[in-house]
């Protein structure tokens, strides 16, 4: 793999890393990227066009539904040997005195699950939940809608949202950032800051196309980090990457990391 041998020199010398991931972070778990095709009803959609608060109060059902498929879908697959290596260069580097974060525009939970603490997640969580009228959280579990993560997808598998406990007029809706809202405060000032301290950055799976998610390599690279891509595509970072690995996260992670994972 061009590029690896460097690659590795640079991890080996990081002791301040800040790991941006996205999309295709999860890919070889089985979650498919935001870009990839669709399959059944969300052939015909654009994923975006279905990732607002206008679509969902427009047909509330069906992107409950779509967000319950995913979350069915996350809750079947496991971390790939590209999570459990961030997880595992993490704790090597927290052993030594260093640090590793994790920001990531993915709304699973597959880094957790692969041993990396902390996660900022940019763009929310699928696994909780907020009412989409008085922002109360809630409890909600995906399992109890008859929503199977294998299931093809059509109108007749359309479930209703779920009315919030607490206010007369809401319903429940993912603790995940749509297209038009803020991001998590806290977790986006928290990347900036590692992002300013930081000696390295990997940016893995991302097709960097949405902001300001987009941006963040960039204020590592400001602030002095070496910064290496891991994507099998090249995207507008590459050119400007200090090291381009042309591989997905599952086999260039360990591959990377082989000095330091157990
Ligand atoms: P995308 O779906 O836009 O891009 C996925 C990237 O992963 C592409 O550049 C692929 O080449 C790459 N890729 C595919 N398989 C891979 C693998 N096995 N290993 C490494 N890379 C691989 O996903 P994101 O950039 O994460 O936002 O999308 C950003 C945001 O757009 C999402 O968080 C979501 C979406 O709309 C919101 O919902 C707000």
């Amino acid at each position: 793999m061009p590029g690896l041998h460097a690659a590795t020199q640079m991890v080996d010398n990081a002791q301040s890393v800040v790991v941006l991931s996205g999309a295709g972070m999860s890919a070889e778990s089985g979650v498919p990227t935001f870009r990839d095709a669709q399959t059944g009803l969300w052939e015909r959609f654009e994923p975006e066009q279905l990732a607002t608060e206008q679509a969902f109060r427009t047909n509330p059902s069906m992107v409950w539904t779509w967000y319950v498929w995913r979350s069915m879908l996350v809750n079947s697959v496991d971390p790939n040997p590209g999570h459990r290596a961030i997880g595992d260069w993490q704790r090597s580097l927290a052993i030594g005195g260093g640090s590793l974060t994790v920001a990531t525009q993915n709304v699973d939970d597959l880094h957790e699950r692969g041993g990396a603490k902390d996660v900022l997640h940019l763009h929310g969580s699928l696994d909780r939940y907020r009412c989409l009228e008085c922002g109360r959280s809630a409890e909600f579990d995906p399992s109890t809608t008859g929503v199977t993560s294998d299931q093809v997808f059509d109108e007749e598998n359309i479930v209703a949202t779920v009315p919030c406990a607490h206010c007369d007029s809401g319903v429940l809706r993912p603790e995940v950032v749509w297209f038009g809202e803020m991001l998590p405060t806290d977790a986006f000032e928290a990347a900036i800051n590692a992002l300013g301290q930081a000696d390295l950055v990997v940016v893995i799976g991302s097709s960097g196309l949405v902001q300001p998610a987009a941006s963040l390599p960039k204020v590592g690279k400001d602030a002095g980090a070496q910064l290496i891509e891991i994507n099998p595509a090249r995207t507008e970072l590459s050119d400007g990457a200090d090291i381009y690995l042309g591989s997905t996260a599952a086999v260039a992670l360990p591959e990377m990391l082989t000095n330091i994972i157990t």
